[in-house]
């Protein structure tokens, strides 16, 4: 089989060496956005007269009748013609005759990928936002119905404070509410158009990169052609952000692990997400919470790949730069994957508000409020501190909690406790209190929960 550019050449390709510096086994996942690319680039060379229009018309037929097969399947590449597009201008030339060997004109495949790869990743961007939106949605729900079930908040994962488990959801929210952000600002650099960038400086024939760039839908062409054609930080930033947002499916993975044990008891994730064991019948595993938190590793790998692989090039093209695809796919599908399991899981997923209620009443995450309650009474915080301290080791060596203390014994270590102190210590009231903006208190997750409806509305 003949190369498309195999005039210099006195010999075929050794066929390892074919296989290796092919990329068409993965990049034939950008036929469709290489075909657009070429119907934008064909037009522009007619509108300005560098070929005939009978054919552009004949070269624009021919590419999509292969766009058509391409959808259907109906196609095969072949590692002889190395990547996407010379395997697309081979099926062009094969369909309408020598005449599709005028497309090539005026452009490069260095343009041509990196036109390719901000089309896919401009759309694969907005597919990921209204993922993330439907994970939201099932946290809005889940938070909602649960604003006055509470649990005990931790830190060091030790019973710190109790919290709505509403609350606890939103936090997950607005973290997913900036991952969306960060998306749709990494549209802005996403957006601009390399064709015409040609191999690496431009080009002679007389092009209209605007009219390519305003007909793909960019807001602007690259001003120079060496960036566009060696630029890829716009995958690296699109890795970065799906980096942090990996990072918070893994935490909120980790927690329904956590919460789904034995030991903790607060969720039971349904039957439908759950996996068992081989061997031991009684378990319910929680893997698709396991792997959520288990692919976070291929995504760091992923940009730490492409920042390695990019540090040390020089300008412009350079075959290094072929490995930036199956990392950035790769991040893409596993994005999608797990947003896509998310949003039913949590959605499915049973609050168990009893058994956390049985939490909040086994621990001693009331303290604090009994130090606030002093210091109200005019005590100073850290002497209040110091009193409850003592106060709860008392009550640990009684095998007793903070709310089973007699008034009495509560009087034994300060006078100004009185009667009302009960009423302070119920947790309910306790979660009620921090009503400060922002903070656990019903009130506030009510009026969070609000303003999370507006951002997606
Ligand atoms: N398959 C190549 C890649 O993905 C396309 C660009 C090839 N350019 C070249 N000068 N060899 O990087």
């Amino acid at each position: 089989m003949t190369k498309l550019w195999g005039g210099r050449f006195t010999k075929p390709t050794n066929k390892l060496v074919e296989e290796y510096t092919s990329s068409i086994n993965f990049d034939q996942k950008l036929a469709l956005q290489d075909i657009e690319g070429s119907m934008a680039h064909v037009e522009m060379l007619g509108a300005c007269d560098i070929i005939q229009m009978n054919e552009v018309i004949q070269i624009k037929e021919g590419l999509l009748a292969i766009q058509e097969k391409v959808k259907n399947g109906d196609v095969t590449f072949s590692v002889e013609h190395e990547d996407i597009h010379m395997n697309i201008e081979k099926l062009l030339i094969d369909e309408i005759g020598p005449v599709g060997g005028k497309l090539h004109t005026g452009r490069s495949r260095n343009d041509q990928v990196a036109t390719d790869m901000h089309l896919y990743l401009r759309e694969k961007t907005k597919g990921l936002m209204e993922l993330v939106e439907a994970v939201q949605s099932s946290l809005v729900e889940q938070a909602e119905n649960h604003v006055e079930t509470i649990l005990p908040g931790y830190t060091h994962l030790q019973r710190a404070q109790p919290v709505s488990f509403g609350h606890h959801l939103m936090a997950y929210f607005w973290m997913f509410e900036r991952d969306k952000d960060r998306l749709q600002d990494s549209l802005k650099r996403v957006n601009w158009s390399p064709l015409g960038a040609a191999a690496l400086a431009g080009t002679p024939y007389p092009i209209d990169r605007q009219m390519t760039s305003d007909a793909l839908g960019f807001d602007q062409p690259y001003p120079n052609s060496l960036d566009a054609v060696s630029d890829r930080d716009f995958i690296l930033e699109f890795l970065s952000v799906s980096s942090i947002m990996i990072t918070h499916i893994s935490r909120l993975s980790e927690e329904l692990i956590l919460w789904g044990s034995q030991e903790f008891q607060f969720v039971e994730l349904d039957d439908a997400f759950c996996t068992g064991s081989s061997i031991m019948p009684q378990k319910k595993n929680p893997d698709v919470p396991e792997l959520l938190r288990g692919k976070t590793g291929r995504i760091y790998g992923h940009l730490m790949g492409l920042l390695t692989l990019l540090k040390g090039l020089p300008l412009a093209y350079n075959k290094d730069m072929q490995e930036d695809k199956e990392g950035m796919f790769d991040t893409v599908e596993t994005l999608e994957g797990a947003l896509s399991l998310l949003a039913p899981m949590l959605a499915s997923m049973q609050v168990k508000g009893d058994q956390m209620k049985n939490a909040v009443n086994e621990d001693y995450s009331n303290a604090t409020d009994i130090a606030d309650y002093l210091a109200v009474k005019g005590m100073p915080f850290r002497e209040a501190h110091e009193v409850i301290g003592k106060i709860v080791l008392y009550s640990i060596q009684q095998k007793k909690y903070l709310l089973d203390l007699t008034l009495e014994e509560y009087q034994d270590f300060s006078s100004l406790f009185e009667v009302d102190i009960f009423e302070k210590l119920n947790p309910n009231q306790v979660v009620a209190a921090r009503n400060s903006e922002g903070g656990t208190g019903f009130d506030q997750v009510r009026k969070q929960i609000q303003l999370a409806k507006e951002h997606l509305s």
